[in-house]
């Protein structure tokens, strides 16, 4: 199963059993580690969320005219104040939109998926956008990688964000190890109202987690508020993520009223499967993952070893259907690269025994060559406009 990265034997553990056991207990869901295969209606429950209901996507619709497949097609799933968040833009109230990554490596495909989306609501929303890097959480997290390595996976990350295009006006990269004076403020106000009984139940951290990842949280829930500073008012904030984020979001929706702010409104995003099997695409098995530097023949070679759906033979294929939503390639192809209409018509024919697992591979091998291949055009042009893109106190655009 699928690891979003090796727990160093200083990593939280979620040390929840009775939690597990009452949901199955096969699988798991912290921001460091995601294991087995998600229920993601039992993560509602679990996380306390809710989901993304007809009548909130039509709200979309009848605001932006237009709702994102990933939206439509439920990759995004379950929400806090989305409803809300869109209610105060109705009446005027602009939303800032916030996300992130830690740059504990190269990004691939699944990372990507989210921040397409983020900028699909910055367009739509005329949304100013910031975008934290939280190189001390990966730093601090497991033992295995040097201030280093994480600079350079840093820099090349920022590549990355830029290249998705987001509006250079309203954009902010927040590297925390850098930016760290803006947040201070804000993380200490956050830090006094947080007991360790409580990041020790949210987050699962024991008696040998290193005190840096105890104390890390406030770092990622400061940029929720920081809108409301940069603005000198109260600000409402939308948090497009995956949701092994929530926890971070859950503990800083807790102390959102005690210091005067609204709650940061989510958006929770599934976990884009790897090529090896259903589960979160992990970078720490790259063989899994099709990474945006990746060359065409990596691309091609990493889709046709895929795991699919599919049965042994042919002719099993034939007679009993492959098994398309257990498929890597069929999700890739339906949040990516297929239309809803192209993707329903590859569901009943896998399923009905019409369709081989080597077209279907052919197709996404033909959609993602160039989508590497013109991505990476976009991170090489990245590299000269970095610095209108760092956070440093300017105002962002209106
Ligand atoms: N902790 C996140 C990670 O490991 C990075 C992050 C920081 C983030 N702030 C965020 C992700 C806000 C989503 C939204 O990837």
């Amino acid at each position: 199963m699928s690891s979003k990265m090796e727990p160093g034997p200083d990593a939280p553990s979620d040390n929840n059993n009775d939690d597990d056991e009452k949901y199955g207990g096969d699988f798991k869901v912290t921001p460091w580690e995601v294991e087995g295969e998600v229920d993601y209606n039992r993560l509602v429950e679990k996380f306390g969320t809710q989901p993304i209901t007809q009548e909130l996507l039509q709200k979309v619709k009848g605001m932006v005219g237009e709702i994102h497949p990933m939206l439509k097609l439920g990759y995004f799933f379950s929400h806090r104040d989305f409803d809300w968040v869109l209610d105060k833009k109705d009446k005027g109230e602009n939303f800032y939109l916030y996300t992130g990554r830690g740059p504990s490596g190269m990004v691939h495909m699944g990372h990507v998926m989210p921040w397409i989306f983020t900028k699909y609501l910055q367009d739509k929303f005329d949304a100013k956008l910031l975008f934290q890097l939280t190189d001390d959480e990966k730093f601090l997290y497991g033992q295995d990688r040097t201030r280093e390595e994480i600079k350079k996976y840093t820099y090349e990350n920022i590549l990355d964000i830029i290249a998705i295009g987001f509006n250079p006006k309203k954009t902010r990269i927040i590297v925390d190890t850098k930016h760290i004076q803006h947040l201070y403020p804000l993380a200490t106000e956050i830090a006094k109202r947080i007991t360790f009984s409580t990041a020790k139940a949210v987050f699962g951290f024991n008696n040998s987690t290193n005190i840096g990842m105890i104390g890390f949280p406030p770092v990622q829930a400061a940029p929720c508020f920081l809108p409301s500073v940069i603005e000198g008012k109260n600000t409402p904030v939308l948090i497009p993520a995956a949701i092994d984020q929530d926890p971070y979001w859950r503990m800083t929706r807790d102390v959102a009223d005690r210091m005067g702010y609204y709650k940061p409104a989510q958006i929770h995003s599934k976990f884009l499967p790897g090529l090896g099997m259903l589960g979160k695409m992990s970078s720490s098995r790259p063989e899994t993952a099709i990474f945006t530097t990746d060359a065409p023949e990596v691309v091609e070679k990493k889709v046709v070893s895929a795991f699919t759906g599919g049965q042994p033979t042919v002719a099993l294929q034939r007679q009993l259907g492959g098994n398309a939503l257990g498929c890597p390639v069929f999700w890739y192809l339906r949040y990516f690269f297929d239309t809803e209409k192209q993707s329903d018509e590859r569901l009943l024919k896998c399923r009905s025994g019409n369709l081989l697992c080597g077209e279907c591979k052919s197709d996404l091998a033909k959609g993602a060559r160039p989508f590497v291949a013109e991505f990476q055009k976009r991170r090489e042009k990245a590299r000269d406009v970095i610095p209108m893109f760092m956070y440093d106190g300017r105002p962002l655009e209106e």
